[in-house]
């Protein structure tokens, strides 16, 4: 696996989203995501991604015993800032608790990279990263991140304290950060790391209907997922299909490729509970697509329909969110 930048943290140049293992998509079993975790050792894919939410706490407890085999492999990053309600709290006194509450979870005393889940608007970020700063002076966190943040957020932010990483929806369905954000966090030395870059699953065409979805998966909550949009995005899929045929590929090892083509300084965390998947996403960092194709299925995924999240939602600093 090639090693991409994140400011100065050098990372696998793709990464695992853990989120699946605990939460969101439907049931999980922690053997196979245990295995998945191996296999992802195996492959060199090292830059795991989690956060005190997802499960509340399951899955920072569900790394726990990999990371503490393989410590020094494993470049551990994990949020905080989003309450088991929703709510976001990052006031400083949260802020503190959340890192010691995380590292025993993971059963580390540092982790990576720790991010605010999202900008918490009762809170002035200055307060919210000067409180993630003691943290990083105490030798808790070596790098520090935003999650949706904006781009007066990521300024205000960085001048407290250097910010190595945004995470941020990216992909070829959600392009929301092109136009204003990703020019700052370049300017800014701040490294992409783009969640959901295949598109809650329906960029790999795996996904037939909404009855391929378990009943208490988040995804039949959101407007893309709808009655109303799903075949319509579905059917768009196609485009990759066509594409990735033509060159032995899947769609979503189209859809990663696309990602990862966006510059040396992003690095995609797709994420999955299966061995699988997780070697078909492996297989897409070493595809190199034309100019043409890139263009042909970004104009033909631009007829997304539907919002991302349920209800009013806009890019970075976000409202609260139900995760
Ligand atoms: N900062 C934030 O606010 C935020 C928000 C959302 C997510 N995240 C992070 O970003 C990570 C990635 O985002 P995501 O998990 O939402 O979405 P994603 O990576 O776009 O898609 C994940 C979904 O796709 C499926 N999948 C993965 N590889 C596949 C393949 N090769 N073929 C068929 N299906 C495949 C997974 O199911 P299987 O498990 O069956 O493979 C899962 O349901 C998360 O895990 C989490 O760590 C962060």
């Amino acid at each position: 696996m090639n090693t991409r930048f994140l400011g100065d943290l050098a990372v696998s140049a793709l990464g695992l989203g853990c989120m699946p293992m605990s939460s969101h998509y439907g049931p999980s079993e922690d053997a196979n995501s245990t295995a998945t975790l191996e296999q992802a050792l195996a492959l060199g894919i090292t830059f795991w991604d989690t956060a005190a939410v997802y499960g509340h706490g399951h899955n920072e407890e569900l790394l726990a015993p990999l990371v503490a085999r393989q410590r020094d492999r494993i470049v551990l990053a994990t949020k905080f800032g989003i309450d088991k309600d929703g709510s976001l709290d990052g006031s400083p006194a949260a802020t503190r608790r959340s890192i010691d509450e995380s590292l025993a979870r993971l059963g580390v005393d540092h982790v990576d990279l720790w991010y605010l889940h999202r900008v918490d608007p009762a809170t002035p970020i200055e307060e919210t990263v000067g409180a993630m700063a003691e943290a990083v002076e105490a030798g808790k966190v070596r790098h520090l991140g935003l999650s949706e943040a904006s781009a007066e957020s990521l300024r205000r932010a960085h001048a407290v304290h250097p910010i190595t990483a945004l995470q941020s929806e990216w992909s070829l369905w959600t392009r929301d950060l092109e136009p204003e954000v990703l020019p700052v966090a370049r300017q800014l030395g701040i490294g992409i790391v783009p969640y959901s870059p295949l598109g809650r699953g329906m960029l790999t065409g795996a996904l037939t209907g909404r009855d391929s979805l378990d009943e208490g998966d988040r995804r039949l909550q959101t407007p893309r997922f709808s009655e109303e949009n799903f075949d319509h995005n579905r059917h768009l899929v196609t485009v990759l299909e066509e594409v990735g045929a033509g060159l032995g590929y899947t769609a979503g090892q189209v859809a990663l490729a696309w990602v990862l083509a966006q510059g040396d300084d992003v690095v995609p965390i797709p994420g999955t509970r299966s061995v699988p998947h997780l070697e078909e996403n492996a297989a897409a960092v070493d595809i190199r697509l034309s100019d043409g194709d890139l263009a042909r299925i970004e104009a033909a995924m631009a007829a997304v329909q539907g919002g991302r999240y349920p209800g009013e939602h806009r890019y970075g600093d976000s409202p609260p969110l139900r995760q």
